[in-house]
């Protein structure tokens, strides 16, 4: 299938589900109401912020959610295809998040059920390398750091060169995610690092999913 199909059918999409270790639903309490600022204002207002404090998680889940929350969800031909503020080759949404901190547990955004999920560590050393790799980068930051990682069965089923597909819709949706730190008043950067230890160590080994970047989020 081509580049060039924004909705290619006759295939039906393969699950969305990951195999977490040991997933269980928790209710964060969402954090704060996003500032009453013209778009214009925000779009050139946003900088990335290296020196950055803590911030809860539930404002750091809060524009994790507002990135990658589905509006629309398709069923029949359509299913695993998803609406949402940030856009996607063939409506996939292959990117997925996990919201990572030393003293707290991986928290996932399933946004098949608009839903955060905490779950185990399956492989402690690759967790711990994840977190050092993390802090050396940017070594004044002691926010949130966010794994976005790639879920490419869907799209590669479905188009050739799968792979450029995936890397442009994780640069939207970490320029989505940025922008909405701005209207949410986050401080915001992303790290040149991929995060590929994260996999191993909360994944089993598969080569369906791929790290495609690393932010962190904090306070101002
Ligand atoms: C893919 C990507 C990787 C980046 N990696 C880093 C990084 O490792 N460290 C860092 O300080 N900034 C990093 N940045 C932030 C850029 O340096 C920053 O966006 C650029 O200097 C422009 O500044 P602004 O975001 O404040 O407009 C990265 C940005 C992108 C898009």
């Amino acid at each position: 299938m081509s580049h060039t199909d924004p909705e290619p059918t006759g295939y039906k999409p393969l699950s969305n589900h990951l195999d977490w270790l040991e997933p269980r639903d928790i209710d964060l309490v969402l954090e704060p109401v996003p500032l009453d600022q013209p778009f214009t204002a925000v779009v050139r207002a946003r900088r990335s912020k290296r020196d950055i404090a803590t911030a809860s998680v539930g404002q750091v889940a809060q524009v994790l959610r507002e990135t990658l929350k589905a509006d629309f969800v398709g069923n029949g031909e359509k299913q695993g295809r998803r609406l949402k503020a940030v856009l996607s080759a063939g409506a996939l949404h292959p990117v997925k998040a996990i919201i990572l901190r030393r003293d707290q547990q991986p928290i996932v955004y399933d946004d098949d059920a608009d839903q955060f999920l905490s779950v185990q560590v399956r492989d402690a050393s690759a967790y711990t390398a994840f977190l050092r790799t993390c802090e050396k980068v940017l070594p004044n930051a002691d926010g949130h750091w966010v794994a976005l990682i790639a879920d490419c069965r869907n799209v590669r089923r479905l188009y050739s060169n799968h792979e450029s597909l995936v890397w442009r819709d994780a640069g939207a949706v970490i320029q989505m995610m940025a922008l909405l730190a701005e209207a949410y008043e986050i401080a915001f950067c992303p790290l040149g690092v991929l995060g590929g230890e994260i996999i191993d160590a909360l994944l089993p080994e598969t080569s369906d999913i791929i790290p495609v970047g690393v932010i962190v989020l904090g306070r101002k």
